[in-house]
This record gives C-alpha cells, sequence and structure tokens, in this order.
C-alpha cells in the first residue's frame, strides 16, 4: 500500500538523545515518516526522547485517539525485545477494539509482538484492563492477606461506600496498580520495561494522576498510605510522563494547553508533561504558496476549466467552479490546521505527527503509527 508523504521533506530523523542532552527541538514537528520508512525493521538501538520513562501516561480530548495512540506506543516501545504492559482503565475494552480480539480480562495478557529487526528481536505487548474492585481485592489480599474478606466487602457495597466518602481512591487503585507493575521485579530484574496507561481524557487528568490529598483524607497511616505516597512519588518522577493525543482541531488544542498548564502547576513540581501526538494528520494537496491563494479564494477557474476542456471533460466551466470551491475548501482547512499545529508548539513540548489512516484503522493501520512514533523518536 503506497503511504502519501505527510510533509515534503524527508531525511534522517534527528535523532532525540536522552531527555537532556541532544533534545530535539521542543515543539517543532521533525521530519516525519516517508514513503518506504514505515517499518519498524528499519530502526536500530539509539536513545529516544523518552529514555527513562517507564510509565507513559496517554490522555487527551474525547476521541482524539488516546487508546488508538496508546496501543501504538506500546508496540513502538516493544520492539527490540522488550516487554511492555498496555493498561486500559476505563473499563470499556477499547484494547481488544484496536488489537482486533476478544475481550480481555482482569489479568495481564500478551496480545501482541512487535516486529523483529535483523540485528534486534520483536518485543511483546501484554494488556490489562484494570478495574478499582479487582485492584482493591488484589491490594487487601497483598496487604492484609484478605482477599476472602475482601469479596465480602465487595458484596456488601463497601468499595462504593468507601470510593463515596473518598472520590479519589477509585483513581489510587487504578494508578496505584500501574505503579506496581512498573516497579515490579522477577529475580532483581524488572518485569516490564514499560507501562502505557491508556488513560481518562484531559479534562480529569489532573485530578486523576494528583491523588495524595484524596487518600489521605482515609488512610493517615499503614500500608495503603505508604503505597498511595509510593504511587504519588512515582507520578511526579521523571520516571513517568503524561502524553497528550490531539487532533488539529481547535477543542482538542485548547484542552491540550489546558491540561499541560494544569500538570505543570500541580504541587511537588508538578507532573512531567510528555510529547504531543498530533493524530490523524491529512497529508497537504497543494504547495503552501498554492494553498494560500486556494485559501484566499483566488483559484483561476477559467485556467481550470481550460484544463479540464483539454483533458476532454464536457461542462467544464460548471466542473471548474466546483472544483475551485473544493480546493478553497481544503486549503482553508490545512491553513486553519496550520494555526492549531503552532498553537500546540507553544508549551514547547516534542511533536510528534501521526497520520490519518484512509479506510479506518486495523492491525496495520496501529502498526504504521508505532512506526511513525518509532521514526520520530518518541520511543
Ligand atoms: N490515525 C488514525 N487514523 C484513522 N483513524 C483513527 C486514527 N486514530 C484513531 N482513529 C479512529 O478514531 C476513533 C477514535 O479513536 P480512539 O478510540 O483511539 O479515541 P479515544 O480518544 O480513545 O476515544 P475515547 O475518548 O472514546 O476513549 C476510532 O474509530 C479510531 O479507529
Ligand atoms: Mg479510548
Amino acid at each position: 500500500m503506497a503511504t502519501p508523504p505527510l510533509t515534503s521533506r524527508c531525511g534522517p530523523r534527528t535523532t532525540g538523545g536522552s531527555r537532556d542532552a541532544g533534545r530535539p527541538a521542543h515543539g517543532r514537528a521533525r521530519d516525519i515518516w516517508c514513503p518506504g520508512a514505515d517499518s519498524l525493521q528499519d530502526v536500530s538501538t539509539r536513545d529516544t526522547d523518552w529514555e527513562g520513562v517507564r510509565l507513559h501516561v496517554v490522555t487527551g480530548k474525547g476521541g482524539a485517539g488516546k487508546t488508538t495512540v496508546a496501543g501504538a506506543l506500546a508496540l513502538a516501545l516493544a520492539s527490540g525485545g522488550k516487554r511492555v504492559l498496555l493498561m486500559e482503565v476505563e473499563g470499556r475494552q477499547g484494547i481488544a477494539q484496536v488489537f482486533d480480539c476478544p475481550p480481555l480480562p482482569y489479568e495481564e495478557r500478551k496480545i501482541a509482538v512487535a516486529p523483529d529487526s535483523d540485528t534486534q528481536p520483536g518485543g511483546d505487548v501484554f494488556a490489562l484492563v484494570a478495574d478499582p474492585e479487582s485492584a482493591l481485592l488484589e491490594y487487601l489480599e497483598m496487604f492484609y492477606n484478605l482477599r476472602h474478606a475482601g469479596k465480602a466487602l465487595t458484596r456488601l457495597g463497601v468499595m462504593d461506600f468507601a470510593t463515596t466518602i473518598a472520590p479519589g481512591l477509585r483513581d489510587v487503585l487504578l494508578t496505584g496498580k500501574a505503579v506496581e507493575a512498573v516497579r515490579r521485579k522477577k529475580g532483581g530484574k524488572r518485569i516490564y520495561d514499560a507501562v502505557v496507561m491508556d488513560a481518562p481524557p484531559t479534562g480529569r487528568i489532573g485530578r486523576y494522576l494528583n491523588v495524595s490529598n484524596e487518600v489521605a483524607g482515609v488512610a493517615r497511616v499503614g500500608p495503603i498510605r505508604n503505597h498511595a505516597d509510593t504511587v504519588q512519588r512515582v507520578i511526579h518522577s521523571p520516571e513517568t510522563a503524561v502524553h497528550f493525543v490531539s487532533t488539529l482541531e481547535e477543542m482538542p488544542v485548547q484542552e491540550v494547553l489546558d491540561g499541560v498548564a494544569e500538570l505543570r502547576g500541580l504541587p511537588e513540581g508538578g507532573i512531567q508533561v510528555g510529547g504531543i501526538m498530533i493524530n490523524m494528520v491529512r497529508p497537504a494537496e497543494l504547495p503552501p504558496a498554492e494553498l494560500r491563494r486556494a485559501a484566499a479564494g483566488s483559484v483561476d477557474e477559467h485556467e481550470l476549466a481550460l484544463g479540464l476542456k483539454a483533458a476532454g471533460l464536457d461542462d467544464s466551466l460548471r466542473l471548474a467552479a466546483d472544483l475551485a470551491a473544493e480546493l478553497t475548501e481544503h486549503a482553508v482547512a490545512v491553513v486553519g490546521q496550520e494555526v492549531q499545529r503552532r498553537r500546540l508548539a507553544e508549551p514547547g513540548q516534542p511533536c510528534y505527527q501521526l497520520p490519518m489512516i484512509p479506510d479506518g484503522m486495523d492491525l496495520g493501520g496501529l502498526y504504521r503509527l508505532a512506526a511513525a512514533l518509532r521514526d520520530q523518536g518518541a520511543a
């Protein structure tokens, strides 16, 4: 399948380097994937923009592509023989849809393999659909050896009671599960190289991640308090980054800007803002100068009609008028997108571009998005 380039420039990827050294120019979308380059196979071991980050939280406006991009990021992070856990917290079975597999239980399950390269083996993506109740039962067992009592408590509605008096408890149970997976070790070695969380939308992300105050109300001391403190410490550390997914439209872009400001303004030094994943980017059909002319409504209908006539098309005048209107509409949309792209650059974070997959998303499309993320240094 031929893939149209998203930009006219096609060059080697700017090496991201570690988070502090050799970082790409923030806010500028770098040279991005081009036809023939959309393969994980060409990529060799190198630093990425988010070296050292183990918990990747993916947020954005509803429908912007959070679940899809979280899935692609998990695949991208898994290439090179890594193990990545992709976690869903809203209980909507979005991951199963994106990976085209049956509904997933509360259990870590392998759902995809990143392709091998000549030098590196492919890695594994595991998925977990986490719900607060199952997470609570797990904690009760882990901290108090209380699994059976926990089940009875659930039947009695204690879970509902607890989360009514401390709404943040639900959230800390979920973020806590992600942090537990990040820190889990076997034989002294971490089980997962990275955890990717398909998180709630931007409007709720600050509160969702900043849970320690909520928990302080119900657990001042003891293992749950200690656990909440650990969760909070990891979330506020450089091990965690919150990536924002946006399309090039006003509302999703505004949500990104508000979300970034909110995370940066949180107590304890805020929470690290990650990359801005610009999703569903459509290629521009015209070179920039012509685009600007067309957006200003100055498409030469007469010239168009002559061209159409020369091509042997009947009714060339009416056709030219329709075509000119369509061109102007396309150009206005593309120019509008540029305005949104500049707004997304304002926070100064790395921006990555993900193409609109024509004819709808499927597994092949997901691997293409993963390759685009790798090529641009996001993973
Ligand atoms: N790059 C893309 N190209 C084409 N279609 C896409 C792309 N990214 C996402 N989509 C489609 O857009 C729709 C929304 O994507 P997705 O479910 O990932 O968004 P979301 O932000 O998780 O939504 P929600 O807020 O409902 O959880 C889906 O139908 C998905 O297949
Ligand atoms: Mg979703």
